[in-house]
């Protein structure tokens, strides 16, 4: 056994160096953070309030919520930190928990967004049978089952990664602990952790893929067989807002994954990255508020009920 001695801390190297941007970032990641807890938070507290809201759809869209909030919480507050007080510094553990809660809520998001997709599914090819097709029950077990997919992918990646020793250098080469650039820093043979990160990453994205693409298949044709009128326009307008965080968020990953891995310049990475893990968690309550007439009417009873 070689006496190596093992890194007690890791250092975020960042978003950039650039003195005279720290300030102006801080100031846009600060408004991004408070529009994403108002948002998201307000949208669970709307769906918990209204009654009209109680239906399977509004019980997936507050679960998206929460965990949007949660997974931008995960990352931002430790970015801004960094930005405005060059506070950079991730103990071990600390990058171990950053990685888990990530993973965890990441993945909770992605099957989610399988889940909801196969809900509109039900409630646009059969909605005859809705009610009896989409009961508590169904919803709730395909919730646990979301955060339950959830802890696995974390609990996998963890062990993954942090099975491997790290004897310094240090400076992780990113503004969060994400696995691939914590991985390149340990000093063990990474051969079969490197497999393994691919595997679980691409099965999770591919059968979450499968499904939403299959249900939208079934959808479209089921929309384009409508001959217009008041059915198609509720079926397009209820899939609306689903269809669009659904193509923001897969399109994001999928642009990742197309990146040439020779052009992987670290900035583009660091900027689709900036994407996901805090723009899209914004993105999600604006999507479903601004075109859903629902949401729109909950909002403003909540308001005039208030005065
Ligand atoms: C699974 O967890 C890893 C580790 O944090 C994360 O990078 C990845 O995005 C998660 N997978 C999915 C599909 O969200």
């Amino acid at each position: 056994m070689e006496n190596r001695t093992e890194v007690t801390e890791f250092i975020l190297q960042g978003l950039t160096s650039d003195p005279n941007l720290q300030v102006p970032l801080f100031v846009i990641f600060l408004l991004i953070y408070v529009v994403t807890l108002v948002g998201n938070l307000g949208m669970v507290l709307l769906i918990l309030l209204d009654s009209h809201l109680h239906t399977p759809m509004y019980f997936f869209l507050g679960n998206l919520s929460l965990v949007d909030f949660c997974y931008s919480s995960v990352i931002t507050p430790k970015v801004m930190a960094g930005l405005l007080m060059g506070d950079k510094v991730m103990t071990y553990n600390a990058c171990v928990a950053q990685m888990f809660f990530f993973g965890a809520f990441a993945n909770v998001e992605n099957y989610l967004l399988a889940s909801m997709s196969y809900d509109r599914y039900a409630a646009v090819c059969k909605p005859l049978h809705y009610t009896t097709t989409m009961t508590t029950k169904v919803c709730v077990c395909l919730i646990v089952g979301c955060y339950a997919c959830g802890l696995l992918n974390a609990s996998i990646h963890i062990t993954n990664t942090f099975s491997l020793s790290f004897c310094g250098p240090n400076v992780v080469h990113h503004f969060f602990c994400d696995v691939p650039a914590v991985m390149v820093l340990s000093c063990s043979d990474r051969h079969v952790n490197d497999l393994v990160l691919i595997y679980v990453a691409s099965f999770n994205i591919f059968v979450a893929l499968m499904v939403i693409i299959i249900s939208y298949l079934i959808i479209f044709i089921t929309i384009l067989k409508m001959h217009s009128g008041a059915g198609y326009r509720k079926a397009v307008s209820t899939c609306a807002s689903h269809f669009t965080a659904v193509s923001i968020f897969y399109g994001t990953i999928i642009f990742m994954y197309l990146q040439p891995s020779s052009s992987h310049s670290l900035d583009t990475e660091k900027i689709i990255s900036v994407f996901y893990t805090m723009v899209i968690p914004m993105l999600n309550p604006l999507v479903y508020s601004l075109r859903n007439k629902e949401v729109k009417n909950a909002f403003t009873k909540i308001i005039l009920g208030a005065r």
